[in-house]
């Protein structure tokens, strides 16, 4: 694909995230994710890191890409996001990571290397269901004032953080998978690759 066709094709995703992330509710939330989920020839190849231009996601967006057969979420985080991270230390199953799975080289908390920007495997720890984005602050459906953002299982409603760390009372038993990855420049990041893994 050419370049030219892979950012016109990146134009009307993060379109159709902006939109359905606007409409907010839960229905709305999962259109990025399906809209988005026809793998490309060079994400089926197996194996293969993906390359993403991050400079088109708004804050607060999130972009859904493919990297081996898996959904990766790609959230630019607010820095009410951010701040919101440190509020939730007591209400979390594992809030420093120290069993869950992500590269050394993220922070154990906002589980990021670059803070602004999370990038996790979008696979529930419990079954596998995709967890759907729910940035929307108070929704009463979570749990109203306790609800800081972040993600919300819709196979046996397992919460997340906005940095994917899991809730504790529910089924998913680890936070969300960090993929290895690296900023290849300030404004490209490539999924499946890092000095850890010497990919
Ligand atoms: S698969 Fe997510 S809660 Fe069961």
């Amino acid at each position: 694909m050419s370049n030219e066709g892979v950012n016109q094709g990146r134009r009307r995703f993060l379109t159709a995230t902006t939109c359905a992330v606007g409409a907010v509710g839960a229905a709305g939330a999962v259109v990025p994710f399906v809209g988005s989920w026809f793998p490309s020839a060079k994400a089926k190849a197996a194996g293969a890191p993906v390359r993403i231009n991050i400079s088109r996601i708004e804050p607060g967006q999130m972009v859904v890409e493919e990297w081996r057969g898996q959904p990766v979420y790609i959230i630019r985080r607010t820095q009410e996001a951010l701040d919101s991270l440190a509020k939730l230390t007591d209400k979390l199953r594992d809030p420093e990571s120290e069993k869950s799975d992500q590269p050394s080289y993220v922070d154990p908390v906002n589980r990021a290397s670059k803070p602004e920007y999370l990038i996790m495997v979008g696979l529930c720890t419990h079954l596998g269901c995709a967890p759907m984005y729910r940035p929307d602050v108070g929704a009463t459906d979570l749990g109203g004032d306790e609800w800081l953002g972040g993600f919300f299982c819709p196979c046996h409603g397992s919460k997340f953080d906005l940095a994917g760390r899991v809730y504790q009372g529910v089924p998913a038993p680890l936070n969300l998978k960090v993929p290895p990855h690296n900023y290849e420049s300030e404004h490209v990041v490539v999924i499946g690759i890092d000095e850890e893994s010497g990919a």
